[in-house]
């Protein structure tokens, strides 16, 4: 299969007043990989309001590739009652659905709507809404690279962070994982995070390698906050590995900030010395 590549967005909080840094940002990467698929893993913006909704989804879908794009908890209203009673109207006017699916003979990706009203920051996957997941992920083509998408993180944070992760994450990681998945996506940290599951699980010997992928923020709502980056990153997957591209943004443009490679289906990589 040729090389495919997936561009990673992730919060970019529009309307937090940085919004010219995005914007002139992400085209740039858009022409330089020319990526099947650009996936936006929620805080699109930055109060959930009507209108930072709707430039921030006219910002994603003038990129030019078919976007995919799930909610995070910037997404809803800000204010009471709405909060509860119109949680996803604005995402759902500009995107039609919580938890799209994209798929392509080469690319099979699902997102999940893992914002809970009621609790600001911490997310969550029901178990019907995880059933159906893994019926989305399986319902991929043969040979299809196989993606799932939420908001919330399954691996902690590098740098310290009180946000936690998706609630019950071992439980959902290894229920996307026996559904399929090659490859996890989240935001919501602000911190890139790259790891395979072979990094923190026991191996038995045979497991097909999955890798978990979180983007830092594309917007930066809170500058002066540590450990709060401005990134992005690229995939690029052919048929013996998946190379995961961060970018850092240093001031006026992109730095690639790390490459990492990781082996595709149950061997390790091959490597020899230098
Ligand atoms: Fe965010
Ligand atoms: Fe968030």
């Amino acid at each position: 299969m040729p090389t495919m590549r997936v561009l990673h967005l992730s919060d970019l909080h529009y309307g937090a007043g940085d919004d010219e840094a995005i914007e002139r940002g992400a085209p740039v990467l858009v022409d330089r990989f020319d990526p099947e698929l650009v996936i936006a893993s929620g805080d699109l913006s930055h109060r959930g309001r009507q209108d930072q909704l709707a430039r921030a989804s006219a910002f994603l879908r003038g990129l030019g590739p078919p976007v995919l794009a799930i909610p995070g908890n910037h997404d809803i209203p800000y204010t009471f009652p709405a909060r509860f009673t119109r949680a996803f109207r604005e995402f759902e006017r500009q995107w039609e659905t919580t938890e799209p699916t994209f798929s392509s003979p080469t690319l099979h990706v699902i997102g999940l709507n893992s914002v809970r009203p009621w609790r600001h920051q911490s997310g969550g996957i029901r178990g019907a809404q995880l059933a159906r997941a893994q019926e989305r992920l399986r319902a991929a083509r043969e040979g299809a690279f196989r993606v799932a998408v939420l908001h919330h993180h399954l691996i902690s944070a590098p740098w310290r962070s009180r946000k936690k992760p998706v609630a019950r994450r071992n439980h959902v990681l290894v229920e996307l994982v026996h559904a399929g998945a090659d490859l996890i996506l989240a935001g919501h940290i602000h911190q890139a995070a790259v790891s395979e599951r072979r990094e923190f699980e026991i191996s038995t010997g045979g497991e097909r390698g999955v890798v978990v992928s979180i983007a830092a923020g594309l917007g930066q709502p809170r500058p002066k906050r540590h450990g709060e980056a401005r990134g992005v990153h690229v995939y690029e997957i052919d048929d013996a590995c998946l190379r995961v591209h961060t970018f850092a943004w240093h001031r006026t443009d992109w730095g690639l900030t790390a490459e990492r490679r990781f082996p595709r289906g149950r061997e390790p990589l091959f490597s020899e010395p230098a």
